[in-house]
């Protein structure tokens, strides 16, 4: 049996909702420089986490944790006995990279909780689960590893190595997940959960330009960019400014600067893109030559050949002038992701529901190059993502934006998608 659920356009109430969720959660945690520092497990965070829950329940949702510290709202059919499975998905995180802006993660998970919204208020009663999620840590600003949340809980990051990670402070992220009530010795792959999902899909801000030049409101993710994190740490000697003569220096910042061109000219040529975005350089005093440089390159291609070209080119550079420099270096793999393709079936059955819905206009695929906790959940479970346009096309900044008929496009699309998803029993149980 199934139940026809009407696909309609956006009602004016769904707007109110959407403007009512995106105001209160655009002052959890602002910084002076009109952006977000949202990061793993800080106060802001857990703002923007405990923000979620009341949201949630508020839209009649139940709200849980699974074992590695994601938020899982369930909104299970009627009579529904047993664990969900084979539900309908969608969310995505809330915390950000430094200084951030207000798009990048919120946005899915506001359209998540809006789109949840639509079906109440147009009556639908759903055959299948639908969850809501807000995974933790996707941008690993504080302890390094992107997508901590989604890769404890495929496995891809053990429990082991995550516990170990620390942020400037020292702090782990074991210490940091326990102060914040997460029991660490449950974290892990974790099947019981991955089993309760049918499709993910991940709603999102596009972080480039491609939706703006084809004059489109939304796009369906097909791929996400090999990428990856280095850590650089460059070692020498700290010495007076004034009075070390320039051949008696062991200075960390020649090798470091070799490696941020190395990385510009690298990238170019290979058809990649490479940043040295953070740096931490000890004592740091201007008039203290460095004993140390630690800087992290990002850096990502449309195939794997690219990245390993550009990080094995950077890294030869930056070891040739560290000798020369009698400065040692050490370079180490923070997290690396292979190329994703998204789930074939999945994106058909985005086009077979999107593409008849006259308000969200035409649907294009996209590529993309910014990472994301659906190309992680990826090797698990049918994944697939919509992005919402942004006008600039600027994200990992306050400048990120989008406008609001966009974002209500976005949620009618996500709407319409778990509405049809929803409409049939799971197999098993037909
Ligand atoms: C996440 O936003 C990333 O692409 O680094
Ligand atoms: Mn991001
Ligand atoms: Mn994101």
């Amino acid at each position: 049996m199934s139940v026809p659920i009407p696909v309609n356009a956006v009602t004016a109430d769904v707007g109110d909702t959407f403007d009512r969720l995106w105001s209160e959660l655009l002052p959890v945690g602002p910084t002076p420089a009109g952006g977000y520092r949202r990061f793993a497990w800080n106060d802001a965070d857990l703002s923007a986490r405990s923000w979620f829950s009341a949201a949630a329940a508020a839209c009649g949702l139940d709200v849980q944790t699974d074992r590695n510290g994601n938020l899982w709202a369930w909104w299970l059919p009627a009579g529904w006995s047993g664990d969900p499975r084979e539900a309908f998905v969608t969310g995505s995180h809330l915390d950000s990279v430094p200084d951030g802006g207000a798009f990048d993660g919120p946005l899915g998970v506001v359209s998540a909780l809006c789109a949840v919204g639509v079906l109440r208020s147009r009556g639908v009663q759903p055959l299948r689960p639908i969850a809501v999620v807000v995974f933790a840590d996707e941008e690993g600003a504080r302890f390094g590893v992107a997508c901590a949340g989604s890769r404890l809980l495929t496995g891809a990051l053990t429990p082991g190595a995550a516990c170990a990670l620390t942020d400037v402070d020292g702090v782990s992220l074991d210490e940091a997940m326990r102060r914040a009530g997460v029991d660490t010795t449950q974290l892990g792959r974790d099947d019981e959960t991955l089993r309760r999902v049918g499709v993910f899909v991940e709603l999102h801000i596009e972080q480039g330009q491609a939706l703006v030049d084809l004059d489109a409101p939304l796009g369906i993710g097909t791929s996400v960019w090999p990428h990856g994190r280095w850590r650089f740490s460059f070692e020498g000697e700290a010495n007076h400014a004034g009075t070390t003569r320039m051949t008696e220096r062991r200075d960390p910042m020649l090798p470091f600067a070799a490696a941020v061109i190395a990385a510009r000219i690298l990238a170019t040529k290979q058809g990649g893109v490479a940043t040295f975005g953070r740096v931490h350089v000890q004592p740091n005093g201007t008039n203290a030559i460095p004993s140390t440089v630690t800087a992290w390159l990002d850096a990502r291609g449309p195939d794997q050949a690219v990245v390993d070209a550009i990080v094995s080119g950077v890294s030869a550079n930056a070891h040739a002038r560290a000798a020369a420099e009698r400065v040692d270096l050490a370079v180490t793999a923070e997290s690396v992701s292979a190329v994703v393709e998204f789930s074939a079936d999945a994106n058909a059955r985005l086009h077979r529901v999107l593409d008849s819905m006259v308000s969200v206009g035409r649907v294009p695929d996209l590529g993309t190059g910014a990472g994301h906790d659906a190309g992680v959940l990826s090797s698990a479970i049918p994944t697939a993502m919509l992005f919402v346009r942004n006008p600039t096309g600027v994200s990992h900044s306050p400048a990120e934006f989008a406008e609001r008929a966009d974002c209500l496009a976005g949620v009618e699309a996500l709407a319409a998608l778990m509405a049809d998803w929803v409409s049939t029993p799971p197999v098993e149980a037909s």
